[in-house]
């Protein structure tokens, strides 16, 4: 990159046109997702050689379970498949791989998988890749929301300091503790919508748009759209 003083620390991406890309070539829907982990690879590769720091990509929503399930199916086994092929590339490259988002309703099968990639590569720290899986903004805030009324609950002796908290003190009880907010989500395929993404996480973040659709995003796109990202002023509701 030629600015490296601007490179964003996250990169969110909201992969969307797999299916479209499908259809213009007359393929079925899978064969669109199969293609858009392609994508996924190049993206990675481009956010490693960028000094990215943090690479999430919205794999599939909570709404996305009332797709057919036939669909569901295929998506849920190309990211098992995707996992167990990919672990000794996260492993030789550096890569942390994370899911994240409402676990309890994927497969004891994929859970499992996720448990190992996740705790192989957790010392890993040249690049986190995060997969949300099975996540959306909402979900995330109410479950969020729980934990904190369960702590006051639980720990009647603190609840005035619970009570206190500040916006930040929050950040510690979604699926994302620990993680920067993303400072960069790019959507593809045209929609200019955040679709119950990072809603809490992604209130400063810079929204790109860009109409390639998911499968044909590769590391050229990445990198231009990085590029844009260069050269926005990012005030945070202040004045500079
Ligand atoms: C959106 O396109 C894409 C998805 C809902 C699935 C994205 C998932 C992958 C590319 C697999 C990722 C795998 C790993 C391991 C991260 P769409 O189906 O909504 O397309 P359309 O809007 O054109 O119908």
């Amino acid at each position: 990159m030629e600015n490296t003083n601007n490179v964003p620390v996250h990169v969110s991406i909201i992969m969307d046109g797999n299916g479209r890309w499908a259809k213009e070539k007359d393929l079925d829907r899978a064969a669109g997702h199969i293609e858009g982990v392609e994508s996924v690879r190049a993206c990675t590769e481009a956010a490693v050689e960028c000094g990215v720091r943090y690479l999430s990509l919205y794999a599939f929503s909570e709404e996305n379970w009332g797709r057919p399930q036939e669909e569901v199916n295929a998506l849920m086994e190309l990211m098992f498949k995707s996992m167990m092929e990919e672990l000794s590339n996260f492993l030789s490259n550096g890569i942390r791989f994370m899911v994240l988002g409402h676990r309890e309703r994927l497969s004891d099968k994929l859970n499992a998988m996720i448990d190992d990639c996740m705790e192989k590569t957790r010392m890993n720290d040249r690049l986190t890749l995060i997969v949300f899986l099975s996540y959306s903004g909402k979900w995330d805030i109410l479950q969020a929301a729980k934990k904190f009324a369960a702590e006051v609950l639980s720990h009647p002796e603190d609840s005035e300091k619970l009570m206190n908290m500040d916006v930040d003190g929050f950040d510690r009880y979604l699926v994302t503790d620990g993680i920067p907010d993303p400072d960069l989500i790019i959507r593809t395929s045209g929609e200019q919508r955040i679709s119950n993404y990072l809603l809490w996480q992604g209130a400063y973040s810079e929204l790109l748009f860009s109409d390639i659709l998911w499968p044909d995003f590769r590391k050229q796109e990445f990198r231009s759209a990085l590029q844009a990202y260069s050269k926005r002023d990012r005030r945070y509701g202040k004045v500079k």
